[in-house]
């Protein structure tokens, strides 16, 4: 695993940003493992700053998202289909049918999981795999004790996941119980990890999944077993950090940040 420590959300961001696109022009076939929430925006917009400037090319690469909330429809604003349509998928050249997301309104969810797993074994797994993280932990939405070889599946939100995403709906209550999302198995057969985390509220969880035990009621201390993972934080989210001056010093000193610093 890499930290590597920016000074602001926006210098974060604008880094993952960067790596995805030396990726992307390095494979324009890429299969991109992609990842929801308030952080994702400001990346979701500079990938899309990279497409109308620089001519970042999506024509040819597929997308799997984490996850999906059970119960709501492609055209539901809440939905992470509604998220990724309006935030990247709309404002680039993707075609809409290399982008693939759980279908929360299946009628057999656990048929859909497994067709989920079949379709990325199929796509010849995912190359990179962006990542956020919740307040207790979770990839995608895998909540305390997830299973560490889990593969994509419905789970049951919990209240503190729950609360963190209620912001986003027009009341709690409205915030859907369960959701389908990739296991920790699946995100850990990505061949290279990316996780995004910005702002003082992720400090504490973030020194957990760095430099914590590897424990399956934070699925993000399995990044630790993960042969090529970076993980990109801001000053804020570094604050609780001890090994910082040491992440640091790779960054300026490894020959691969190079184009980066
Ligand atoms: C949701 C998603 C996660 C994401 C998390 C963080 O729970 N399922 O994949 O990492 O939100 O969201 P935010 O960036 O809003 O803090």
């Amino acid at each position: 695993m890499e930290v590597i420590i920016r000074p602001t959300a926006d210098a974060a961001a604008e880094l993952v940003a960067r790596i995805i696109a030396k990726e992307l022009r390095a494979n324009p076939s890429l299969v991109l493992g992609l990842a929801t929430g308030r952080t994702m925006e400001s990346l979701y917009a500079k990938l899309v700053r990279l497409h109308h400037e620089e001519k970042l090319d999506f024509s040819l690469c597929r997308t799997f998202n984490l996850d999906e909330y059970v119960g709501l429809s492609g055209s539901d604003p809440h939905s992470y289909r509604h998220y990724m349509n309006r935030h990247l998928f709309a404002q680039v050249n993707i075609d809409l049918r290399s982008t693939y997301l759980p279908n929360g309104m299946a009628a057999d969810l656990d048929a859909e999981c497994a067709r989920y797993e079949e379709l990325i074994a199929r796509s010849g797994g995912i190359d990179l795999q962006l990542l956020g993280i919740g307040r207790a932990g979770h990839l995608g939405f895998n909540e305390p004790l997830s299973a560490l070889r889990s593969r994509t599946r419905v789970k049951a939100l919990s209240p503190l996941t729950r609360a963190q995403n209620a912001p986003l709906f027009d009341s709690p209550d409205q915030v859907p119980h369960r959701a389908i999302t990739m296991g920790v198995g699946t995100i850990l057969d990505g061949r290279r990890c990316l996780l995004l985390a910005t702002g003082d509220e992720k400090a504490d969880i973030i020194a957990k999944a760095v430099e914590g035990p590897i424990t399956a009621m934070i699925s993000a201390t399995t990044l630790q077993l993960h042969p090529r993972c970076t993980v990109v934080v801001d000053e804020a989210a570094a604050s609780k950090l001890q090994g910082a001056d040491y992440y640091r010093w790779i960054f300026a000193n490894e020959p691969e940040w190079e184009p980066f610093r």
